[in-house]
């Protein structure tokens, strides 16, 4: 079946146009020295949401911790949060342990070559499902991501809101038809490459483009309004404050987040969101005795946080403390530690500012 988007579209040539430029421009990156599917696996989930420069020491470091299934398997979650700390999207390190520790116990420790088996994995949806299909296992899967709609609906032309969850599956069905059966691998690299490369979100090289005599963006001068993408809704604010709290011993009170939802897992100062600047130290004595049964007495504003995540904003007032009544508990989840200790546990981007600057 040919798609209407690909009527009068030279698909060898395009592909051979593709393929040709990859493999003489293509970036010398860690995950390519090999196609282990475990290293490809990793690269895909630390690529989502974070860009190459960002994501090659944490791969690099990442592999020397954590080399194989195996070793991902068996490690602790802690140590594998702390590897990951600063990337930001915490979740999908705890899903791809998760996924790992299904792979190791149901299908021997070999990542599932086929898309029924590994797009039942944590973590693992269509994208990254043909990411390692393709490039692991030269499997002619397509891998959909915001770059390659980005490039494709320009070489098409093609007007769908790409912010729409649908649209991802009009690309797919395009791709299955255009993606080189020869080699798959390289195509959808190609694809990825050329959008980070040439075919960028603003300003794209169209001069330098091996594909430009394909573009139709290009030949209707369209490149520049094309994705067409939605905008996403303004973030909302959320007023928050911290205590930095010491005791006798020059140690600092840290805590736990809960086990789901945003930063699940990591370690933080204790904090509470407040509803106003004039009543927030009230309101954090408040959240310290229902919390931790203790009164504290606040001192000094000493930094203030901003954290911007996709669709939120922290706005951190952090405050030095003291105890006054009561002791802490310390249990699973809530401890006293020394400037040395704090470095084994992962923090949110946010408080390892907060922890550079005042332990
Ligand atoms: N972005 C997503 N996957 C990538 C890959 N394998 N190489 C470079 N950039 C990418």
């Amino acid at each position: 079946m040919t798609h209407e988007q690909l009527r009068d579209f030279d698909i060898e040539k395009f592909q051979e146009d593709l393929i040709s430029w990859f493999e003489a421009h293509k970036r010398d990156l860690p995950w390519r020295e090999n196609k282990d599917p475990y290293r490809v696996w990793v690269s895909e989930i630390m690529l989502q949401q974070t860009r190459v420069d960002t994501v090659i020491p944490y791969f690099q470091a990442f592999m020397r911790h954590f080399p194989t299934i195996d070793a991902l398997a068996e490690a602790e979650e802690e140590k594998v949060l702390k590897a990951w700390e600063g990337l930001g999207y915490y979740s999908r390190v705890r899903n791809l342990q998760t996924a790992v520790r299904e792979v190791k116990e149901h299908y021997g420790g070999q990542v599932p070559a086929t898309k029924e088996e590994i797009s039942k994995l944590k973590g693992v949806g269509p994208y990254t499902a043909g990411a390692i299909l393709s490039i692991a296992y030269g499997k002619p899967e397509p891998a959909v991501d915001g770059n390659v709609m980005r490039v494709l609906s320009r070489i098409l032309l093609i007007e769908d809101d790409i912010a729409k969850a649908k649209t991802r599956k009009i690309f797919e069905g395009i791709l299955y038809e255009l993606i080189s059966k020869e080699n798959p691998s390289f195509f959808n690299q190609g694809l990825m490459e050329l959008g980070a490369l040439v075919c960028t979100p603003t300003s794209p090289g169209c001069l330098l483009c091996p594909v430009r005599e394909h573009c139709r963006a290009y030949e209707a001068g369209m490149q520049s309004s094309l994705p067409v993408k939605a905008k996403k809704q303004k973030p909302k604010h959320k007023q928050i404050a911290a205590l930095i709290l010491r005791n006798e011993e020059g140690k600092v009170l840290i805590q736990r987040r809960p086990d789901t939802g945003l930063l699940a897992k990591l370690w933080q100062f204790p904090n509470e969101e407040t509803t106003s600047l004039e009543k927030e130290k009230e309101e954090l004595i408040h959240y310290f005795r229902k919390t931790f049964n203790l009164t504290v007495k606040i001192g000094a504003h000493v930094q203030t946080v901003e954290h911007i995540f996709s669709h939120l904003i922290w706005n951190i007032h952090v405050y030095e403390g003291m105890i006054v009544d009561g002791m802490v508990q310390e249990e699973d989840g809530v401890k006293w530690v020394s400037r040395q200790e704090i470095e084994d546990y992962p923090f949110p981007v946010s408080h390892q500012k907060i922890i550079a600057a005042n332990v």
